[in-house]
Protein backbone atom coordinates (compact mmCIF):
# COMPACT_ATOMS: atom_id res chain seq x y z
CA UNK A 1 0.00 0.00 0.00
CA UNK A 2 0.97 3.36 -0.87
CA UNK A 3 1.30 5.06 2.68
CA UNK A 4 1.42 8.86 3.09
CA UNK A 5 2.82 10.47 6.53
CA UNK A 6 0.72 11.52 9.24
CA UNK A 7 0.29 15.20 9.97
CA UNK A 8 2.75 16.48 12.70
CA UNK A 9 2.57 19.41 14.87
CA UNK A 10 6.20 20.74 14.81
CA UNK A 11 7.83 19.77 18.56
CA UNK A 12 10.79 20.63 20.48
CA UNK A 13 13.88 18.25 20.38
CA UNK A 14 13.21 15.72 23.66
CA UNK A 15 9.87 16.91 24.58
CA UNK A 16 8.16 16.99 21.84
CA UNK A 17 5.04 19.17 21.77
CA UNK A 18 5.29 19.33 25.88
CA UNK A 19 5.80 22.47 26.49
CA UNK A 20 2.49 23.36 24.35
CA UNK A 21 0.35 21.39 26.08
CA UNK A 22 -2.24 23.45 28.26
CA UNK A 23 -1.21 22.70 31.44
CA UNK A 24 -5.03 23.12 33.32
CA UNK A 25 -6.92 22.12 30.01
CA UNK A 26 -5.21 19.61 28.02
CA UNK A 27 -7.93 19.08 25.64
CA UNK A 28 -7.96 22.29 24.52
CA UNK A 29 -4.70 22.02 22.95
CA UNK A 30 -5.32 18.49 21.30
CA UNK A 31 -8.70 19.84 19.95
CA UNK A 32 -6.66 22.76 18.58
CA UNK A 33 -4.48 20.88 16.91
CA UNK A 34 -7.19 18.01 15.23
CA UNK A 35 -8.80 21.92 14.33
CA UNK A 36 -5.80 22.89 12.69
CA UNK A 37 -4.39 19.50 11.02
CA UNK A 38 -7.45 17.47 10.21
CA UNK A 39 -9.18 13.82 11.13
CA UNK A 40 -5.78 12.51 11.80
CA UNK A 41 -2.21 13.71 13.53
CA UNK A 42 0.69 12.30 15.20
CA UNK A 43 2.03 14.05 18.26
CA UNK A 44 5.23 13.37 20.10
CA UNK A 45 4.93 13.47 23.78
CA UNK A 46 8.71 13.20 25.28
CA UNK A 47 9.70 10.40 24.05
CA UNK A 48 6.46 8.83 22.73
CA UNK A 49 4.12 9.43 20.17
CA UNK A 50 0.40 9.15 20.07
CA UNK A 51 -1.81 9.40 17.26
CA UNK A 52 -4.67 11.29 17.63
CA UNK A 53 -7.79 10.27 15.14
CA UNK A 54 -11.31 12.37 15.50
CA UNK A 55 -13.47 11.53 12.27
CA UNK A 56 -16.10 9.33 12.14
CA UNK A 57 -14.35 6.85 9.57
CA UNK A 58 -11.59 6.19 11.40
CA UNK A 59 -12.79 5.71 14.80
CA UNK A 60 -14.80 3.11 13.41
CA UNK A 61 -11.64 1.75 11.98
CA UNK A 62 -9.79 1.85 15.53
CA UNK A 63 -13.10 0.30 17.47
CA UNK A 64 -12.49 -2.94 14.94
CA UNK A 65 -11.62 -5.25 18.28
CA UNK A 66 -9.55 -7.56 16.03
CA UNK A 67 -7.07 -4.88 15.42
CA UNK A 68 -7.25 -2.52 17.98
CA UNK A 69 -7.33 -3.59 21.78
CA UNK A 70 -6.91 -1.13 25.14
CA UNK A 71 -3.73 -1.50 26.64
CA UNK A 72 -3.54 1.58 29.35
CA UNK A 73 -1.19 3.95 28.20
CA UNK A 74 0.04 7.51 29.67
CA UNK A 75 -3.01 9.06 32.27
CA UNK A 76 -4.27 5.63 32.64
CA UNK A 77 -0.88 3.91 33.27
CA UNK A 78 -0.60 6.24 35.87
CA UNK A 79 -3.78 5.70 37.39
CA UNK A 80 -2.71 1.79 37.66
CA UNK A 81 -0.70 3.39 40.88
CA UNK A 82 -3.96 3.16 42.53
CA UNK A 83 -6.13 0.64 41.48
CA UNK A 84 -3.55 -2.27 39.51
CA UNK A 85 -5.41 -4.34 37.65
CA UNK A 86 -9.21 -2.91 38.47
CA UNK A 87 -11.36 -2.85 35.59
CA UNK A 88 -10.99 -0.20 34.28
CA UNK A 89 -6.75 0.10 33.87
CA UNK A 90 -6.10 -4.00 33.61
CA UNK A 91 -4.31 -5.00 30.71
CA UNK A 92 -5.61 -7.43 28.10
CA UNK A 93 -3.77 -10.25 29.43
CA UNK A 94 -4.46 -9.71 33.01
CA UNK A 95 -6.50 -12.71 34.71
CA UNK A 96 -8.53 -10.55 37.57
CA UNK A 97 -9.97 -8.46 34.41
CA UNK A 98 -11.98 -11.95 33.40
CA UNK A 99 -12.43 -12.72 36.54
CA UNK A 100 -13.77 -9.44 37.81
CA UNK A 101 -15.93 -8.57 34.76
CA UNK A 102 -17.67 -12.26 34.24
CA UNK A 103 -18.81 -12.12 37.80
CA UNK A 104 -19.96 -7.95 38.10
CA UNK A 105 -21.52 -8.20 34.40
CA UNK A 106 -24.64 -9.91 36.12
CA UNK A 107 -24.95 -7.37 39.35
CA UNK A 108 -24.78 -4.74 36.53
CA UNK A 109 -27.17 -6.12 34.48
CA UNK A 110 -31.28 -5.12 34.26
CA UNK A 111 -32.26 -6.63 37.35
CA UNK A 112 -29.28 -5.46 39.64
CA UNK A 113 -29.41 -2.16 38.37
CA UNK A 114 -33.38 -2.24 39.34
CA UNK A 115 -33.06 -3.36 43.00
CA UNK A 116 -30.55 -0.27 43.51
CA UNK A 117 -33.52 2.39 42.81
CA UNK A 118 -34.53 2.80 46.33
CA UNK A 119 -30.61 4.16 47.03
CA UNK A 120 -30.72 5.87 44.18
CA UNK A 121 -33.62 8.11 44.93
CA UNK A 122 -32.80 7.78 48.62
CA UNK A 123 -29.91 10.12 47.62
CA UNK A 124 -31.70 11.94 44.69
CA UNK A 125 -34.10 13.29 47.58
CA UNK A 126 -31.17 14.53 49.95
CA UNK A 127 -29.88 16.25 47.10
CA UNK A 128 -33.75 17.69 45.76
CA UNK A 129 -34.11 18.46 49.98
CA UNK A 130 -31.02 20.16 49.95
CA UNK A 131 -32.25 22.35 47.06
CA UNK A 132 -35.20 23.42 48.68
CA UNK A 133 -33.81 24.17 52.01
CA UNK A 134 -31.19 26.94 50.73
CA UNK A 135 -34.16 28.77 48.98
CA UNK A 136 -34.11 30.50 45.32
CA UNK A 137 -31.55 32.93 46.29
CA UNK A 138 -29.10 30.65 47.10
CA UNK A 139 -25.96 29.89 44.35
CA UNK A 140 -25.77 26.20 43.38
CA UNK A 141 -22.10 25.00 42.35
CA UNK A 142 -23.77 22.70 40.04
CA UNK A 143 -20.95 20.49 39.33
CA UNK A 144 -20.33 19.92 43.21
CA UNK A 145 -23.81 18.97 44.14
CA UNK A 146 -23.77 16.49 41.41
CA UNK A 147 -20.23 14.78 42.18
CA UNK A 148 -22.00 14.50 45.74
CA UNK A 149 -25.39 12.48 44.05
CA UNK A 150 -22.77 10.27 42.37
CA UNK A 151 -20.40 9.71 44.99
CA UNK A 152 -23.16 8.76 48.00
CA UNK A 153 -24.55 6.98 44.93
CA UNK A 154 -21.94 4.85 43.93
CA UNK A 155 -20.70 4.19 47.66
CA UNK A 156 -24.33 3.32 48.94
CA UNK A 157 -25.21 1.39 45.90
CA UNK A 158 -22.17 -0.69 45.85
CA UNK A 159 -21.00 -1.38 49.27
CA UNK A 160 -23.30 0.14 51.72
CA UNK A 161 -21.05 3.37 52.39
CA UNK A 162 -22.81 6.28 53.40
CA UNK A 163 -20.09 9.83 52.50
CA UNK A 164 -23.08 11.76 53.56
CA UNK A 165 -21.74 14.31 51.51
CA UNK A 166 -25.05 16.50 51.77
CA UNK A 167 -24.47 17.16 55.13
CA UNK A 168 -21.21 18.71 55.31
CA UNK A 169 -19.65 21.85 53.95
CA UNK A 170 -16.66 20.38 53.10
CA UNK A 171 -16.57 16.77 51.16
CA UNK A 172 -15.50 13.79 52.30
CA UNK A 173 -11.60 13.27 52.75
CA UNK A 174 -11.53 10.60 50.26
CA UNK A 175 -13.57 13.04 47.50
CA UNK A 176 -10.52 15.45 47.38
CA UNK A 177 -8.21 12.34 47.58
CA UNK A 178 -9.29 11.17 44.81
CA UNK A 179 -9.28 14.02 42.72
CA UNK A 180 -5.52 15.08 43.79
CA UNK A 181 -4.90 11.51 42.94
CA UNK A 182 -6.49 11.69 39.27
CA UNK A 183 -5.09 14.92 38.63
CA UNK A 184 -1.52 14.18 39.77
CA UNK A 185 -2.20 10.66 37.12
CA UNK A 186 -2.46 13.09 34.58
CA UNK A 187 0.52 15.50 35.49
CA UNK A 188 3.07 12.86 35.49
CA UNK A 189 2.54 12.43 32.15
CA UNK A 190 3.26 15.71 30.96
CA UNK A 191 6.39 15.88 33.77
CA UNK A 192 9.48 17.37 32.03
CA UNK A 193 12.29 14.70 31.88
CA UNK A 194 13.99 16.33 35.18
CA UNK A 195 15.44 13.79 37.59
CA UNK A 196 12.39 12.57 39.90
CA UNK A 197 14.04 14.16 42.96
CA UNK A 198 12.48 17.34 41.57
CA UNK A 199 9.02 16.36 42.08
CA UNK A 200 10.05 14.74 45.47
CA UNK A 201 6.59 16.76 47.30
CA UNK A 202 4.04 16.03 44.84
CA UNK A 203 5.44 12.31 44.79
CA UNK A 204 4.77 11.91 48.58
CA UNK A 205 1.25 13.45 48.42
CA UNK A 206 0.55 11.42 45.32
CA UNK A 207 1.34 8.23 47.58
CA UNK A 208 -0.45 9.29 50.85
CA UNK A 209 -3.88 10.13 48.25
CA UNK A 210 -3.35 6.43 47.50
CA UNK A 211 -2.89 5.20 50.49
CA UNK A 212 -6.21 7.03 51.95
CA UNK A 213 -8.53 5.63 48.90
CA UNK A 214 -7.29 1.94 49.39
CA UNK A 215 -7.78 2.32 53.23
CA UNK A 216 -11.17 3.21 53.04
CA UNK A 217 -12.09 0.59 50.45
CA UNK A 218 -10.90 -1.83 52.74
CA UNK A 219 -11.81 -0.72 56.11
CA UNK A 220 -15.16 -1.23 54.50
CA UNK A 221 -14.01 -4.18 52.80
CA UNK A 222 -12.99 -5.64 56.34
CA UNK A 223 -16.58 -4.53 58.42
CA UNK A 224 -18.27 -6.11 55.74
CA UNK A 225 -16.55 -9.14 56.42
CA UNK A 226 -17.16 -9.07 60.25
CA UNK A 227 -20.60 -8.25 60.11
CA UNK A 228 -21.14 -11.44 58.23
CA UNK A 229 -19.26 -13.25 60.61
CA UNK A 230 -21.40 -12.59 63.25
CA UNK A 231 -24.41 -13.50 61.29
CA UNK A 232 -25.54 -9.68 61.86
CA UNK A 233 -29.03 -9.77 60.10
CA UNK A 234 -28.62 -6.78 58.37
CA UNK A 235 -25.83 -6.84 55.95
CA UNK A 236 -26.94 -5.75 52.49
CA UNK A 237 -26.89 -7.52 49.18
CA UNK A 238 -25.08 -5.54 46.78
CA UNK A 239 -22.29 -5.08 44.50
CA UNK A 240 -19.83 -5.97 47.46
CA UNK A 241 -21.70 -9.05 47.81
CA UNK A 242 -21.43 -9.92 44.82
CA UNK A 243 -17.50 -9.38 45.14
CA UNK A 244 -17.19 -11.51 48.19
CA UNK A 245 -19.98 -14.63 46.96
CA UNK A 246 -19.28 -14.42 43.20
CA UNK A 247 -17.62 -17.26 41.44
CA UNK A 248 -15.69 -16.93 38.24
CA UNK A 249 -17.69 -19.47 36.04
CA UNK A 250 -14.79 -19.61 34.04
CA UNK A 251 -11.71 -20.35 35.94
CA UNK A 252 -13.69 -20.95 39.40
CA UNK A 253 -11.84 -18.40 40.82
CA UNK A 254 -12.96 -15.94 43.32
CA UNK A 255 -11.63 -12.13 43.24
CA UNK A 256 -8.93 -11.79 46.09
CA UNK A 257 -9.13 -8.98 48.70
CA UNK A 258 -7.08 -6.47 46.84
CA UNK A 259 -8.97 -7.22 43.71
CA UNK A 260 -12.00 -6.09 45.59
CA UNK A 261 -10.39 -2.98 46.96
CA UNK A 262 -8.97 -2.13 43.68
CA UNK A 263 -12.53 -2.38 41.60
CA UNK A 264 -14.35 -0.74 44.39
CA UNK A 265 -11.78 2.42 44.54
CA UNK A 266 -12.55 1.70 40.39
CA UNK A 267 -16.15 2.65 40.34
CA UNK A 268 -15.78 5.35 42.54
CA UNK A 269 -13.47 6.64 40.03
CA UNK A 270 -14.60 6.10 36.98
CA UNK A 271 -18.41 6.49 38.24
CA UNK A 272 -18.16 9.90 39.94
CA UNK A 273 -17.01 12.55 37.66
CA UNK A 274 -18.40 10.87 34.69
CA UNK A 275 -22.15 10.91 36.12
CA UNK A 276 -21.51 14.65 37.94
CA UNK A 277 -20.33 15.60 34.36
CA UNK A 278 -23.18 14.18 32.36
CA UNK A 279 -25.59 15.95 35.02
CA UNK A 280 -23.91 19.49 34.89
CA UNK A 281 -23.68 19.39 31.24
CA UNK A 282 -27.13 18.32 30.87
CA UNK A 283 -28.52 21.26 33.27
CA UNK A 284 -26.32 23.93 31.45
CA UNK A 285 -27.46 22.86 27.90
CA UNK A 286 -31.05 23.08 28.82
CA UNK A 287 -30.58 26.24 31.16
CA UNK A 288 -29.14 27.47 27.23
CA UNK A 289 -32.12 25.82 25.32
CA UNK A 290 -35.19 26.95 27.10
CA UNK A 291 -37.38 25.12 24.02
CA UNK A 292 -35.87 22.09 25.23
CA UNK A 293 -35.70 22.54 28.25
CA UNK A 294 -39.71 23.52 28.58
CA UNK A 295 -40.15 19.82 26.84
CA UNK A 296 -38.07 17.88 28.83
CA UNK A 297 -40.05 19.23 32.02
CA UNK A 298 -43.55 19.16 30.28
CA UNK A 299 -42.59 15.04 29.97
CA UNK A 300 -41.80 14.62 33.32
CA UNK A 301 -45.37 16.36 34.47
CA UNK A 302 -46.84 14.20 31.87
CA UNK A 303 -45.51 10.86 32.67
CA UNK A 304 -45.10 11.03 36.32
CA UNK A 305 -47.40 13.97 37.47
CA UNK A 306 -46.84 15.10 41.42
CA UNK A 307 -46.05 11.98 42.81
CA UNK A 308 -43.53 9.85 43.83
CA UNK A 309 -41.06 8.84 40.82
CA UNK A 310 -40.46 5.25 40.61
CA UNK A 311 -38.29 2.49 39.27
CA UNK A 312 -41.58 2.18 37.10
CA UNK A 313 -41.01 6.00 35.39
CA UNK A 314 -37.64 5.27 34.30
CA UNK A 315 -38.59 3.53 30.84
CA UNK A 316 -40.67 5.94 30.38
CA UNK A 317 -38.92 9.44 29.48
CA UNK A 318 -37.62 8.68 26.20
CA UNK A 319 -37.33 12.66 25.48
CA UNK A 320 -35.18 13.12 29.27
CA UNK A 321 -33.12 10.40 27.87
CA UNK A 322 -32.58 12.04 24.19
CA UNK A 323 -31.18 14.76 26.37
CA UNK A 324 -28.79 12.80 28.51
CA UNK A 325 -27.85 11.16 25.27
CA UNK A 326 -27.27 14.61 23.32
CA UNK A 327 -25.14 15.96 26.04
CA UNK A 328 -22.88 12.74 26.15
CA UNK A 329 -22.60 13.33 22.53
CA UNK A 330 -21.44 17.11 22.28
CA UNK A 331 -19.82 16.83 25.96
CA UNK A 332 -18.54 12.91 26.36
CA UNK A 333 -17.44 13.44 30.17
CA UNK A 334 -14.19 10.89 28.93
CA UNK A 335 -13.49 12.99 25.99
CA UNK A 336 -10.98 10.66 24.51
CA UNK A 337 -9.62 6.95 25.15
CA UNK A 338 -6.58 5.19 23.87
CA UNK A 339 -6.37 1.54 21.71
CA UNK A 340 -3.09 0.33 20.40
CA UNK A 341 -2.59 -1.96 17.25
CA UNK A 342 -2.10 -5.70 17.08
CA UNK A 343 -0.10 -5.55 14.17
CA UNK A 344 1.40 -2.41 12.39
CA UNK A 345 -2.01 -1.14 10.20
CA UNK A 346 -3.05 1.29 7.84
CA UNK A 347 -5.36 3.35 8.91
CA UNK A 348 -8.31 5.26 6.10
CA UNK A 349 -6.34 3.21 3.37
CA UNK A 350 -2.87 5.55 3.81
CA UNK A 351 -1.36 6.33 7.48
CA UNK A 352 0.52 3.66 9.00
CA UNK A 353 0.58 3.04 12.34
CA UNK A 354 2.93 0.74 14.09
CA UNK A 355 1.98 -2.13 16.50
CA UNK A 356 1.64 -0.69 20.10
CA UNK A 357 1.86 3.01 19.03
CA UNK A 358 -1.08 4.27 21.01
CA UNK A 359 -4.29 5.68 19.07
CA UNK A 360 -6.46 8.13 20.39
CA UNK A 361 -10.18 7.69 19.79
CA UNK A 362 -10.91 11.33 20.20
CA UNK A 363 -14.70 10.60 21.10
CA UNK A 364 -15.75 14.31 22.17
CA UNK A 365 -13.93 15.58 18.53
CA UNK A 366 -15.26 12.58 16.57
CA UNK A 367 -19.15 13.22 17.98
CA UNK A 368 -19.14 16.66 15.74
CA UNK A 369 -18.54 14.80 12.54
CA UNK A 370 -20.39 16.25 9.95
CA UNK A 371 -20.47 13.04 7.95
CA UNK A 372 -22.31 11.58 10.36
CA UNK A 373 -24.42 14.40 12.56
CA UNK A 374 -24.34 16.82 9.46
CA UNK A 375 -23.81 20.76 9.28
CA UNK A 376 -25.25 21.11 12.58
CA UNK A 377 -23.22 19.05 14.69
CA UNK A 378 -22.22 21.79 16.83
CA UNK A 379 -25.18 22.55 18.11
CA UNK A 380 -27.78 20.99 20.59
CA UNK A 381 -30.73 19.08 19.75
CA UNK A 382 -31.83 16.58 21.74
CA UNK A 383 -34.56 15.70 18.80
CA UNK A 384 -31.59 14.13 17.00
CA UNK A 385 -31.03 11.88 20.09
CA UNK A 386 -34.90 10.52 20.01
CA UNK A 387 -35.18 6.87 19.98
CA UNK A 388 -35.71 6.18 16.44
CA UNK A 389 -33.66 8.57 15.50
CA UNK A 390 -30.61 7.49 17.82
CA UNK A 391 -30.99 3.90 16.44
CA UNK A 392 -30.49 5.10 12.57
CA UNK A 393 -26.69 6.19 14.06
CA UNK A 394 -23.94 3.78 11.84
CA UNK A 395 -22.55 1.39 14.33
CA UNK A 396 -19.36 3.44 16.54
CA UNK A 397 -20.86 7.01 15.78
CA UNK A 398 -21.90 7.21 19.10
CA UNK A 399 -19.29 6.65 21.95
CA UNK A 400 -19.70 8.25 25.03
CA UNK A 401 -18.75 4.90 27.26
CA UNK A 402 -16.35 2.93 25.44
CA UNK A 403 -15.85 0.35 22.86
CA UNK A 404 -16.06 -3.62 23.06
CA UNK A 405 -15.38 -5.73 25.70
CA UNK A 406 -13.86 -2.69 27.44
CA UNK A 407 -17.04 -0.27 27.45
CA UNK A 408 -17.99 0.54 30.66
CA UNK A 409 -19.79 -1.52 32.82
CA UNK A 410 -21.63 1.08 34.46
CA UNK A 411 -23.76 2.54 31.86
CA UNK A 412 -27.14 0.74 33.30
CA UNK A 413 -25.88 2.88 36.52
CA UNK A 414 -25.35 5.87 35.01
CA UNK A 415 -28.49 5.70 33.06
CA UNK A 416 -30.64 4.74 35.70
CA UNK A 417 -29.05 7.47 37.83
CA UNK A 418 -29.18 10.23 35.78
CA UNK A 419 -32.26 9.64 34.36
CA UNK A 420 -34.34 9.44 38.05
CA UNK A 421 -31.89 12.45 39.00
CA UNK A 422 -33.25 14.86 36.39
CA UNK A 423 -36.71 13.75 36.57
CA UNK A 424 -36.94 14.42 40.15
CA UNK A 425 -35.32 18.11 39.39
CA UNK A 426 -37.33 19.12 36.63
CA UNK A 427 -40.55 18.04 38.59
CA UNK A 428 -39.99 19.50 41.78
CA UNK A 429 -38.14 23.25 40.50
CA UNK A 430 -37.63 25.62 38.05
CA UNK A 431 -33.91 26.15 37.57
CA UNK A 432 -32.49 29.25 36.19
CA UNK A 433 -28.52 30.17 35.47
CA UNK A 434 -27.46 32.13 38.10
CA UNK A 435 -25.29 34.35 35.94
CA UNK A 436 -27.54 34.21 32.49
CA UNK A 437 -24.68 35.43 30.30
CA UNK A 438 -22.24 32.38 31.56
CA UNK A 439 -20.43 30.59 28.81
CA UNK A 440 -19.19 27.01 29.08
CA UNK A 441 -15.62 26.98 30.31
CA UNK A 442 -14.25 23.96 30.79
CA UNK A 443 -12.40 22.11 34.11
CA UNK A 444 -10.15 19.24 33.13
CA UNK A 445 -8.75 15.82 35.74
CA UNK A 446 -9.35 12.86 33.86
CA UNK A 447 -12.82 13.81 32.88
CA UNK A 448 -14.31 17.12 32.16
CA UNK A 449 -16.99 19.02 33.60
CA UNK A 450 -18.57 22.62 33.51
CA UNK A 451 -16.28 24.81 35.56
CA UNK A 452 -18.03 28.02 38.08
CA UNK A 453 -21.25 27.26 36.23
CA UNK A 454 -23.94 27.90 39.00
CA UNK A 455 -27.48 27.82 39.04
CA UNK A 456 -30.77 28.47 41.60
CA UNK A 457 -33.52 26.67 42.28
CA UNK A 458 -36.89 27.85 42.58
CA UNK A 459 -39.26 25.13 44.33
CA UNK A 460 -42.47 25.03 42.02
CA UNK A 461 -45.86 25.67 43.72
CA UNK A 462 -47.59 22.81 42.05
CA UNK A 463 -47.72 21.84 38.03
CA UNK A 464 -47.93 24.63 35.25
C1 LIG B 1 -15.27 2.19 31.37
C2 LIG B 1 -17.60 6.33 30.41
C3 LIG B 1 -20.22 5.81 34.47
C4 LIG B 1 -17.44 2.05 35.73
C5 LIG B 1 -15.69 3.35 30.77
C6 LIG B 1 -15.18 3.84 29.50
C7 LIG B 1 -15.83 5.00 29.24
C8 LIG B 1 -16.75 5.25 30.32
C9 LIG B 1 -15.61 5.92 28.04
C10 LIG B 1 -14.09 3.19 28.64
C11 LIG B 1 -12.73 3.67 29.06
C12 LIG B 1 -11.59 3.22 28.15
O1 LIG B 1 -11.80 2.69 27.07
O2 LIG B 1 -10.43 3.43 28.56
C13 LIG B 1 -18.53 6.52 31.42
C14 LIG B 1 -19.50 7.60 31.45
C15 LIG B 1 -20.25 7.45 32.59
C16 LIG B 1 -19.73 6.28 33.28
C17 LIG B 1 -19.62 8.70 30.38
C18 LIG B 1 -21.40 8.27 33.12
C19 LIG B 1 -22.14 9.04 32.42
C20 LIG B 1 -19.71 4.73 35.18
C21 LIG B 1 -20.20 4.25 36.44
C22 LIG B 1 -19.39 3.21 36.81
C23 LIG B 1 -18.41 3.02 35.75
C24 LIG B 1 -21.38 4.83 37.20
C25 LIG B 1 -19.43 2.32 38.03
C26 LIG B 1 -20.50 1.98 38.64
C27 LIG B 1 -16.62 1.77 34.65
C28 LIG B 1 -15.67 0.67 34.64
C29 LIG B 1 -15.05 0.70 33.38
C30 LIG B 1 -15.64 1.82 32.65
C31 LIG B 1 -15.40 -0.30 35.77
C32 LIG B 1 -13.99 -0.25 32.86
C33 LIG B 1 -14.66 -1.42 32.18
C34 LIG B 1 -13.67 -2.46 31.68
O3 LIG B 1 -12.69 -2.11 31.03
O4 LIG B 1 -13.91 -3.63 31.96
N1 LIG B 1 -16.65 4.22 31.24
N2 LIG B 1 -18.69 5.77 32.54
N3 LIG B 1 -18.64 3.96 34.78
N4 LIG B 1 -16.58 2.44 33.45
FE1 LIG B 1 -17.72 4.02 32.95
Amino acid sequence: VETVPIPEPPGYPIIGVLADIDREFPLGTWTALADKYGEIYRARIGTRTVVFCSSFALVDELCDEKRFVKIPQTALQQVRNGVNDGLFTANPDEPAWGIAHRILMPAFGPMGIRNMFDEMHDIAAQLCMKFARHGPTNKIQASDDFTRLALDTLALCTMGFRFNSYYTDTMHPFIEAMGDFLKESGKRVQRPPLPNFFFRNEDAKYWEDIGLLRNTADTVLQERKEARARGDPHVRKDLLTAMLDGVDSKTGQKMSDSSIIDNLVTFLIAGHETTSGLLSFAMYSLLKHPEFYRKAQAEVDRVCGKGPITVDHMSKLPYIEAVLRETLRQQSPIPMIQVVPREDEILGGKWEVKKGEPCTIFIKKMHTDPAVYGEDALEFNPERMLLENFNKLPKNAWKPFGNGMRACIGRPFAWQEAILCMAMMLQNFNFVMDDPNYNLVYKQTLTIKPSNFYMRAIIRDGLT
